[in-house]
């Protein structure tokens, strides 16, 4: 088990760099991808304030389903192109939504989110996966979530 360092007192970026050293240490000590998914979304979770979801989406058999996760139950499978994660896959890079109620094709598996965050998640060229954060507040991410999520993403590629 890797200790964490209690979030309480901590700013935002303070809150985000420990999540960073978790995941670095988490894949230091296990090559397991399904343990370091499931160990990530749970540090996430607890780092990363005004959340209601975290978790992953991996491609399987060209579409995404269902990975480790926080938060409510959610939709098990998305065609690429669908909502904001299918138009992660489409479009190859993150998508940052500040009101996710404003899209055509936002799949609401919790209707309390407002917006959203989605990175791709790359192994040998191709998607692997997507990293998915939901909010119940309108821009909630920024591009400081961002930055330290696509970190996070990068750090994660390697051990894939
Ligand atoms: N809202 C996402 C679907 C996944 S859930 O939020 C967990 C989307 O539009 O792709």
């Amino acid at each position: 088990m890797i200790e964490t360092v209690d979030p309480i007192g901590m700013t935002k970026e303070k809150k985000l760099k420990s999540a960073l050293t978790f995941v670095k240490a988490q894949l230091k000590n296990e090559t397991d991808t399904l343990a370091n998914l499931a160990n990530i979304s749970a540090v996430i979770n607890m780092y990363m304030d005004d959340i209601n979801w975290v978790g992953f989406y991996l491609m399987k058999g060209g579409e995404l389903i269902l990975g480790p996760f926080q938060g409510k139950p959610a939709c098990n499978r998305i065609e690429v192109g669908a909502g904001v994660c299918g138009t992660c896959v489409k479009e190859g890079k993150t998508q940052l939504v500040d009101d996710v109620l404003a899209l055509d094709n936002h799949i609401a598996c919790d209707s309390a989110s407002r917006s959203e965050l989605v990175v791709p998640i790359y192994k040998n060229g191709t998607i692997f996966a997507v990293l998915d954060i939901d909010s119940p507040s309108l821009a909630r991410f920024t591009e400081l979530e961002k930055k330290y999520m696509e970190e996070l993403v990068k750090i994660l590629e390697q051990s894939l």
